[in-house]
């Protein structure tokens, strides 16, 4: 059957008219997006990538289902639990949440039956969370800086600023035996709403600080940090361990003997950018990371004209949600890694801590803490 063909030249002229059309729907958003790069201002610096370690990290057990299994603890009650602090003899949970409240958890071998307090209200934005040697609690609040809640839930401020220069982002804190208080100031430039122009701009703005109670002194140990975020001190007391997100990097910063006050790689190459730092009293650090970083945040952190079209979208139409495959990562004493659990749908992932035989994970914006039971759903060798 012969069907009746158009033209070829009416094919021709619609195709080409169409054609055009379509170079137009390209080309105008292209010359949208090339005005508003151009006009922008924003200008981000290249990170000092020279210093990625260049080995890849082989971790040798891995958990990359990490949310199969796992339990939410304090749902609905516990919104954005970004630091764990867990008190063995009451076997409580400190956490600093979205709403201003320091919360205690008490745990339940039932994750539905633990409940949730408001135990102190700080009025701003409490992250990190250590326990005291006499019962207080101190507190990293993004927004009031370094605060001491006495057992009683008094709150007192310890210290908002350095050298003259005020805390924008006091995030994280640990407390030696000394006494001797290790925290630090994510970026003296950027508040916590806007971390992220912290990490698309790329230049050294935090600090690693020490506040001693018996002389009320803050101290600058360590300036020009790359997002300055979890502290602690190590077992032995001779150093802290702090962590740099930009930098996907955990550093030792010695604090007793004849090293005090260099520093020294602990761990570098890591597989997501870390959040905070904790120790289990059992020999392993565990490591949050807040998102994997395979891919375009890998791509984001070596190439600053990346960064700034990421800068061009949050300040436009929004940020594209690509964080995912955040976890935590368990390495020994040297810094040595032993195990990653993680999950393609975890982001925001800031702490995590193993209590008994569960491992315990805050988040920045999880309404609950995650728990995950490390003897039912442990991390295994991957052939
Ligand atoms: C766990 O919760 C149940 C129900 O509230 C309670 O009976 C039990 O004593 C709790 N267990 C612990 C160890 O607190």
């Amino acid at each position: 059957m012969a069907e009746s063909k158009p033209s070829d030249a009416s094919t021709t002229r619609r195709s080409s008219s169409w054609s055009f059309g379509l170079l137009v729907l390209i080309l105008t958003p292209v010359a949208a997006a090339i005005f508003l790069y151009q006009l922008d201002s924003f200008d981000p610096a290249s990170l000092p990538t020279h210093e990625f370690s260049q080995e890849p990290m082989l971790v040798p057990k891995l958990n990359p289902r990490m949310l199969q299994g796992s339990e939410m603890i304090g749902q609905g009650n516990l919104l954005g639990p970004e630091d764990i602090a867990h008190d063995a003899n009451s076997h409580l949970i400190y956490t600093g949440c979205a709403d201003g409240w320091v919360k205690r958890v008490t745990l339940n071998e039932s994750a539905a039956n633990s409940v949730v307090h408001n135990w102190a209200f700080t009025g701003g934005r409490p992250l990190g969370v250590a326990l005291g040697r006499a019962g207080q609690v101190l507190v990293a609040d993004a927004e009031k800086g370094l605060l001491e809640i006495s057992g009683d839930g008094v709150m007192k401020l310890l210290t908002d600023e350095a050298e003259g220069l005020k805390f924008k982002q006091t995030n994280a804190v640990d407390v030696a035996v000394d006494g001797m208080i290790y925290f630090t100031d994510a970026s003296y430039k950027y508040g916590l709403i806007e971390f992220i122009w912290e990490i698309l701009e790329g230049r050294p703005h935090g600090r690693l600080l020490s506040f001693d109670p018996s002389t009320q002194e803050t101290i600058v140990l360590l300036r020009d940090l790359y997002l300055a975020n979890g502290v602690v001190v190590s077992p032995d007391q001779t150093f802290v361990v702090f962590c740099e997100t930009l930098m996907k990097r955990c550093t030792k910063y010695y604090i007793q003997g004849k090293r005090k006050g260099s520093v020294e790689k602990f761990i570098d190459n890591l597989p997501g950018m870390p959040d905070n730092i904790l120790y289990d009293e059992e020999g392993h650090y565990w490591i949050a990371l807040a998102t994997g970083t395979k891919g375009l945040w890998d791509l984001a952190l070596k190439y600053p004209s990346i960064r700034k079209v990421m800068a061009i979208l949050e300040r436009y139409i929004g940020r594209p949600h690509i964080e995912k495959n955040g976890g935590i990562l368990a390495v020994d004493l040297e810094g040595k890694p032993g195990a990653h659990y993680y999950d393609p749908e975890l982001s925001m992932v800031s702490s995590g801590i193993k209590v008994g035989k569960h491992l315990y994970c805050g988040s920045f914006v999880k309404p609950y803490i995650i728990r995950l039971d490390l003897d039912q759903h442990a991390a295994r060798t991957i052939t």
